[in-house]
């Protein structure tokens, strides 16, 4: 047993020094020693954005792990990270895409796990950015917002009125939902007062960011039913028998003929496009709302401030307009010190070397996995002041922004992978927040309000509060 034991030590030690060895040669970045064949996967812990940051403080902002066999390469810093997205975008742009994905070659139909070399991604990128995202689309689509908006104040008063807490990331989330499917749909997919249904549906969308390195989406999908295949069905039927056309994304999407050859989208890529566009713009709404209410609960002088600019600004009109959004500096401080504090994607979504790059000195290997922890960067004490306070006065004044162009402040990345709904998001979260702040006064449960606000979080491609928020609203 001891000769056993001793021929296995021996082995494994070999392999260590081998790898060392080989690793040196091959010029990486500096890293943590790792173990054979699990390599590094015991490092990350159930929070690696935290476990990836404390080692970046020991090996540096540009660091090699080896997850499984996978070499991965993380940038830890604002520069390190403009390295990788801007200097390098065209190498670094490709996904490194997980093995259940592949198997249901959802990679090969989504725009998040599609290479920037195929035609499919660029068309898809073009349709959202020209027909769903651009200004004079979203605009024509405000009414839609207002409405939904004015639903989750209904919703608010009601809870209120019978004395029950709001749990924040549920409404939101099925308000973030309805908000999407209206635009795209003209319909709602999830109900406010049946939020039982809404949870299941927030459960299936939640958990396949939290298992993102193995989501098994062939078994996912038929759950999410509202969707599909039923609407896109119903709106073909619809077309044949000669209804008006709804002019909203749906049409833009039955009429495309954009792709490569004058094709259209067909069923499958319509879906995969559908399911893109709902769990990238869902979760990653409600996630940071919630923890905004988390923040602004727990600094009253904060709270206060948003609600008397508010009030200034809004006056005595009841509903607040998105072009007001401008005038509210402070609110957009706010969820500028939320991203910078609470990223909803800590790690972006991760890339791929297309070639091998060097990179401050070091190779980057064809094939590597290559992330950004903007976790990181955000609490990184050279660039911000007490960098653990919640202080969205550290914006005012300041011309840095969240669009991919300040390396210091990521929640959307950067490049030509940048996130294509922030122009989405960033007018749903404004507005929701403006509006439930501006028409309740906000507070913590007593039991909360004794034992304090749990910040503990729960690690997925988004990142949530692990306790859900419960808040008491008053109207005003
Ligand atoms: C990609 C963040 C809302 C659709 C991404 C990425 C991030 C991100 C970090 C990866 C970027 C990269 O790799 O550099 C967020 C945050 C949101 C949000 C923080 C809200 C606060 C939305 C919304 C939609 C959306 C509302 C659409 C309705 C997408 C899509 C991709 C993406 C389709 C993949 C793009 C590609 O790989 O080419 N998002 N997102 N996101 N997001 Fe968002």
């Amino acid at each position: 047993l001891v000769l056993y034991a001793t021929c296995i030590l021996l082995v494994v030690s070999s392999l260590y020094v081998l790898r060392h060895f080989a690793d040196s040669r091959r010029n990486l970045p500096p890293g943590p020693p790792s173990w054979p064949l699990i390599g590094n996967l015991l490092d990350l812990g159930a929070l690696p954005h935290r476990s990836l940051a404390r080692l970046a403080e020991r090996h540096g902002p540009l660091m090699t792990l080896r997850l499984g066999a996978l070499t991965t390469v993380i940038a830890s810093t604002a520069d390190t990270a403009r390295d990788v997205l801007q200097r390098h975008d065209a190498a670094f742009s490709a996904r490194s895409v997980p093995d259940a994905v592949r198997a249901c070659a959802y990679d090969s139909l989504s725009m998040g796990w599609l290479p920037p070399s195929s035609p499919h991604w660029r068309a898809l990128r073009k349709l959202c950015s020209g027909e769903l995202f651009a200004p004079h689309r979203l605009d024509a689509h405000q009414s839609i917002r207002r409405e939904k908006v004015q639903q989750l104040v209904s919703h608010v008063d009601r809870l209120s009125r019978e004395g029950a807490p709001v749990d924040i990331s549920l409404v939101v989330f099925t308000t973030a939902l309805n908000l999407l499917s209206c635009t795209i749909f003209s319909a709602d997919i999830a109900d406010l007062d049946d939020i039982g249904g809404s949870g299941q549906f927030m459960a299936v969308i939640s958990e396949s960011l939290q298992v993102a390195g193995q989501p098994n989406l062939s078994d996912f999908f038929p759950a999410v039913a509202p969707l599909d295949p039923q609407r896109l069905r119903k709106r073909l039927a619809e077309r044949t028998a000669g209804e008006p056309p709804k002019n909203d994304f749906m049409d833009v999407l039955l009429d495309y003929r954009g792709l490569e050859d004058g094709r259209g989208l067909d069923r499958e890529m319509l879906r995969a496009l559908l399911m893109d566009l709902f769990i990238a713009g869902s979760d990653t709404s409600a996630a940071t709302f919630e923890w905004a209410m988390a923040e602004l609960l727990q600094n009253p002088s904060s709270m206060a401030k948003a609600r008397e600019e508010l009030a200034q600004v809004i006056g005595s009109r009841s509903e607040i307009e998105e072009s007001d959004i401008g005038q509210l500096k402070y609110l957009q401080a706010i969820v500028k010190e939320v991203f910078r504090l609470h990223p909803p994607a800590p790690l972006l979504l991760p890339r791929q070397a297309e070639a091998t790059t060097e990179l401050r000195g070091y190779m980057v290997p064809k094939g590597a996995r290559v992330m950004v922890n903007v976790w990181a960067i955000g609490r990184d004490g050279e660039l911000w002041s007490e960098p653990e306070r919640f202080m969205p006065e550290r914006f005012l004044g300041k011309d840095m922004d969240y669009r991919g162009r300040d390396f210091e402040l990521l929640p959307f990345g950067s490049g030509r992978r940048i996130c294509p709904g922030m122009p989405l998001a960033m007018r749903m979260v404004h507005l929701m927040l403006a509006t439930l702040l501006y028409r309740f006064e906000w507070k913590l449960p007593k039991e909360v309000e004794e034992n304090g606000v749990d910040m503990g979080e729960k690690f997925g491609i988004v990142l949530a509060l692990a306790t859900p928020l419960e808040a008491l609203a008053e109207p005003v």
